[in-house]
């Protein structure tokens, strides 16, 4: 197929929404849009990355994010290596650095990493000869989780972002998710919302660009989109909710406070989901309202096209 829809991407790696011009992302999004048809995902002509290696490596859990570049790496014609970190000399007192060093030297072309530490990604990329792709970096960005979100939202709502409200609910501060969603949002238009108790919204948000609510009935006025996070428990040290019953009756979503977003607002939520404490599983399994499932289907899509265009940034085929 063609190259990237005639614009130049010649970013290496993809480490932040922030390093993107909105060229690059609509770049991006188109060709998300193209590998969202089953039959263009399968198709043997479109095995863009024969030849070259991707290698997943996770130090975080993940179930959606890793198996979605595994399928797309496949899909693509790429080898892949899951690396088990729980397995490696990593678990022996390795470096970060050094275990870049020892893969650097077997040549990846896709370095597919998830870190604890914020800018991890970015410290590897100056180390390594491919591309770095950030599967998430402590509280920093998720960049392909925010793309694969934007795809689901212009798969439902279409291409105009610029009419549509948006709230992010929960406990923002630890999310990664809600940082990369942020930055795209606000860069294709749409107005955006955070929604959450004091505690769990980051003292700076007012100069994210966006408004900021501490009660839901308020914050889901008129929303076209509402967009759920999980408690980060892992992140945090101490309590920042009294209990996990508190929190469901105050910021979990259900049908009553839906019904202050807007007639037909559609739900979204990056798993992995906590049914019970910030999502009634009424919501999250009635299709008419959620959008969960489509967005684990749209990332498979959006990774093959992130893999795409970094591929061909590598082969110079702009
Ligand atoms: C998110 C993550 O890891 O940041 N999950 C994901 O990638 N699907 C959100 C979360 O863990 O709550």
């Amino acid at each position: 197929m063609a190259s990237s829809y005639g614009y130049p991407f010649e970013q290496q790696h993809c480490l932040s929404i922030s390093q993107f011009s909105r060229p690059d992302i609509e770049t991006l999004l188109a060709l998300g849009e193209y590998y969202l048809d089953l039959s263009v995902q399968k198709s043997p002509d479109n095995r863009i990355l024969t030849g070259k290696t991707l290698v997943n490596l996770f130090f975080e859990n993940s179930t959606r994010t890793q198996k979605s570049f595994e399928i797309a790496g496949r899909r693509l014609g790429a080898d892949v290596i899951n690396m088990e970190v729980a397995n490696s000399s990593v678990k022996k007192g390795e470096t970060l650095l050094d275990t870049a060093a020892t893969l650097n030297a077997m040549n990846p072309d896709m370095l597919v990493v998830r870190h604890g530490s914020s800018g991890a990604q970015a410290l590897l990329a100056q180390k390594v000869s491919g591309s770095v792709i950030n599967a998430g970096d402590g509280m920093h960005e998720h960049p392909t989780q925010a793309l694969l979100d934007a795809l689901t939202i212009r798969r439902h709502f279409g291409k105009d972002f610029g009419g549509l409200r948006l709230a992010i609910c929960g406990d923002i501060t630890h999310s990664r998710v809600a940082r990369s969603n942020v930055q795209l949002l606000n860069m294709l238009g749409c107005e955006v919302r955070l929604v959450g108790p004091p505690t769990l919204i980051p003292s700076d948000a007012d100069r994210w660009g966006v408004e900021v609510y501490h009660n839901m009935e308020d914050g889901l006025e008129g929303c076209d989109v509402v967009m759920m996070l999980r408690l980060q428990l892992e992140r945090m040290s101490g309590a920042f909710v009294p209990s996990k019953r508190e929190y469901f009756h105050f910021y979990g979503l259900d049908r009553a406070k839906l019904a202050y977003a807007k007639p037909g607002a559609m739900v979204m939520h990056p798993g992995p989901m906590n049914r019970g404490v910030e999502i009634a599983s009424s919501i999250a399994d009635d299709p008419d309202v959620s959008l969960i499932t489509h967005q684990v289907e749209s990332g498979v899509a959006m990774r093959m096209g992130i893999l795409h265009a970094l591929s061909e940034a590598q082969d110079g085929v702009a």
